[in-house]
């Protein structure tokens, strides 16, 4: 999708279909009160584009997530109707005109993407917009086109992000998925390092190892660095899960947990999406991505609940329960980071539990972590971005219950497969690799892939993370 910019009155512009965002009480429509979202298509020959899509703003609240919804309606009514060239008159908001267009920007790029590679009909196949122009009452400094250019990339990585994770499981098995970040990385000039079982093995990296051995897909360990200020050793470590497909393994999962389990290596994708666009964009940070990618499945050589593994840390696990295999390859990758890298921050990125959506339903990630200082800045991040986070608390009581009886601690807590503060469980698992490192665990098992769509956030896999967390490394 191109985007452009317009400086003249918004009647002599000419497009297949022109947005108009209308305050609640101020619309000249008399079937169209403007309230909330609320939408109204009309034909005039009064303007150029003579398609117009009146969007409500409702009165209270105008902020940024209604103008990406707004958008998005424009977007969405423009690919039913394909119209493929799009313009939106930007409102006067009390925002910036940078911020409001990078908004604008959000809702149709995001929104334009759908998964339907695989849709043979192609009447049932979505068309694609081919051009956003935005509409300005007035001339606009260059800063308002460089924020749209910045948020289109941001959101085109965001959208490669989607197609990863919507991506069927036998596609992006381990070795397959490896070679794919590898190739998308060096593209931006992201350098990316491919550990095999073989590395694996040689590093003691037994967790993954022991998740892996269900599944006849050997394991990876995908390692990404970005030098965005070498002047600074400082470095930011991301590390994401990657269960290419989460069966449960000999805890298998039953009908109704298994189906969307494709997602698993949403945080991996993520990390990857992050790292990619830190370094379109010229971010001034150092950036290291450490993601284990396995399947976790229950073939004959599976780990089976009661085996006792050295971890790569020296920390010995008691596999309580094979299903919770997220929070063992990330004690491995983790421990590699914090070792090998020594980072002044280290943030996970995991569809670690379902427990998650028990807690938040799909509204924010679940953020825990040993900094609450850099977690309120993260939620700070979530609120600007829509990309929301919401803190949960760790508790003594909670690191008591993961100690083993035959080894130093096990992957489940108290009672953690009925609920029991299972988000929890998992964060203070990983907390023992963490060492003291300023670490914030994002649980993302409740939005990296929605079960509805909602606005630009269609059904399926969201990207959930990349916007947040450039943000986040931005300020
Ligand atoms: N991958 C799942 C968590 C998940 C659930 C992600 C739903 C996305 C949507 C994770 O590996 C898992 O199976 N967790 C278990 C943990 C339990 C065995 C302690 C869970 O949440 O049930
Ligand atoms: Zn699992
Ligand atoms: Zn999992």
């Amino acid at each position: 999708m191109e985007i452009a910019i317009t400086s003249q009155n918004f009647k002599d512009h000419a497009a297949d279909i022109l947005g108009l965002f209308v305050r609640e009480g101020e619309s000249e429509q008399e079937d169209f009160k403007g309230k909330d979202l609320e939408t109204f298509l009309s034909y005039s020959t009064d303007y150029k584009t003579k398609r117009v899509l009146f969007v409500g703003l409702g009165k209270e609240k105008i902020d940024l997530e209604k103008i990406r919804r707004a958008a998005f309606l424009v977007a969405n009514k423009a690919k039913e109707l394909k119209a493929l060239k799009v313009a939106v008159r930007v409102p006067k908001l009390d925002y910036s005109m940078e911020q409001i267009s990078a908004a604008i920007v959000d809702g149709a790029v995001l929104g334009n993407y759908k998964f339907d590679k695989y849709i043979t009909d192609a009447e049932r196949k979505s068309v694609k917009i081919e051009k956003l122009t935005l509409v300005f009452d007035e001339l606009q400094p260059n800063t308002v086109k460089a924020s749209m250019d910045r948020e289109k990339i941001i959101c085109d990585n965001a959208n490669m992000i989607k197609e990863l994770v919507n991506e069927n499981a036998f596609v992006k098995k381990p070795d397959i998925l490896a070679i794919t970040m590898e190739k998308i990385a060096k593209e931006s000039g992201v350098s990316c390092k491919i550990m095999d079982e073989k590395e694996l093995e040689r590093l003691g990296m037994n967790l993954i190892l022991a998740v892996n051995r269900g599944s006849r897909h050997p394991a990876r360990l995908v390692v990404l660095e970005y030098n965005g200020d070498p002047k600074s050793s400082e470095k930011v470590a991301l590390v994401g899960k990657g269960i290419t497909f989460d069966s449960g393994g000999l805890n298998i999962k039953d009908t109704g947990h298994m189906e969307t389990m494709k997602q698993d290596m949403a945080g991996a994708a993520t990390v990857l999406g992050i790292i990619v666009t830190a370094a379109k964009l010229g971010i001034r940070k150092n950036l290291v991505g450490v993601s284990p990618l396995t399947e976790n499945m229950p073939g004959d050589n599976a780990q089976k609940p009661g085996d006792v593994i050295k971890s790569y840390s020296g920390i010995t696990v008691e596999v309580a329960n094979t299903d919770a295999e997220g929070r063992l390859v990330l004690g491995d990758a983790i421990a590699y980071a914090v070792k090998n890298y020594k980072p002044a921050m280290l943030i996970d990125l995991a569809t670690l539990t379902g427990a998650i959506t028990v807690a938040l339903g799909d509204y924010a990630a679940g953020a825990m972590g040993n900094d609450n200082e850099l977690i309120k800045r993260l939620s700070e991040a979530g609120e600007r971005t829509g990309e929301r986070v919401w803190q949960l608390p760790i508790f003594q009581e909670s690191r008591d219950d993961i100690k083993s009886e035959i080894a130093d601690i096990k992957n489940l807590g108290f009672r953690t497969t009925l609920g029991y503060g299972g988000s929890i469980a998992g964060a203070v698992f990983l907390e023992k690799f963490v060492g003291d490192t300023k670490w914030i665990h994002l649980d993302i098992a409740n939005t990296a892939f929605m079960e509805r769509e909602r606005y630009y956030l269609r059904k399926g896999a969201t990207g959930f993370g990349v916007r947040l967390l450039i943000d986040f490394l931005s300020k």
